[in-house]
């Protein structure tokens, strides 16, 4: 099943700029993880895409480690690497999904907060099972884009070659009182062509939240030492220019 943004494994790992973008968030998630892991402690990534932060982050822990998303083929994908990483296919917010396994480390990147919340319009019940499945001795890693700050703009385009041709990604944004919405399309043509053809459109509804509303979800859901970075150098978080809201919470 598709969240209606995105196109599938494939293209996700052509979309997204890696190198760049682990460069930061590992040494982030590390940093906040430290010591915390064990060879019997469990980890968990939400919304964990095509499984990229859990193949590096293999080379730091030997604990179990799982990826889930509701995205077959982001999942597909994921296991054409080979680890001994378990992916699996659900939807975070399915009551049946995971049942009560609890992990010492959770984090979710990529906005997968954001998109997993778009089902119901709200963060309430993400954040509410995000609780069920820690101990009292974990940590609850999230990011998700700053959805105060109004977003109404498009990103240069992104091209990148493949054997099979070229693709041409744009990426905007536009913002409406309830609703960041995130907007993807995609352009490809062959090595022959000299035009392109459009080859996916999508878009999201991610619901708008204030680090204020946010705390008091996590503090509701009895999270502790909450603390919010508007970036992964743990910047502060600033409503105005930060790119993102950044939440470590323990219970
Ligand atoms: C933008 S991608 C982020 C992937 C990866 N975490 C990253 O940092 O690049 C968001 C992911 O959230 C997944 N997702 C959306 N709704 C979900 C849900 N209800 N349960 C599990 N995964 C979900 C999507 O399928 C998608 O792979």
């Amino acid at each position: 099943m598709r969240n209606g943004l995105l196109s599938g494994g494939d293209i996700y790992n052509l979309l997204i700029n890696w190198p760049k973008r682990l460069s930061t968030e590992i040494p982030f998630l590390t940093d906040i993880i430290q010591d915390r892991l064990s060879i019997k402690s469990a980890l968990l990534s939400i919304g964990c895409g095509t499984g990229q932060h859990l193949f590096e982050l293999q080379n730091h822990y030997d604990c179990s480690i799982t990826g889930l998303d509701i995205d077959e083929s982001m999942i597909e994908k994921a296991k054409q690497r080979a680890s001994t990483i378990k992916f699996i296919v659900a939807d975070f917010l399915d009551n049946d999904t995971l049942r009560n396994t609890k992990f010492d480390v959770i984090f979710s990147l990529g906005n997968s907060i954001g998109l997993i919340a778009s089902a119901s319009g709200s963060y309430d019940q993400v954040v509410k099972k995000l609780g069920s499945h820690l101990t009292s001795t974990s940590i609850l890693i999230f990011q998700i884009l700053n959805t105060v700050k109004e977003r109404n703009n498009w990103s240069a385009p992104r091209q990148v070659r493949t054997k099979s041709g070229e693709y041409v990604f744009l990426r905007g944004f536009t913002t409406t009182k309830r609703f960041i919405h995130p907007e993807i399309i995609t352009l490809f043509r062959t090595n022959e062509e000299e035009e392109f053809q459009l080859k996916t459109t999508g878009k999201a509804n991610i619901p708008r939240i204030s680090v204020e509303e946010m705390t008091l979800l996590l503090q509701q859901a009895d999270f502790t030492n909450i603390r919010v970075y508007g970036d992964y150098n743990k910047g502060p978080f600033n409503a105005d220019s930060s790119s993102d809201m950044i939440f470590i919470a323990e219970r």
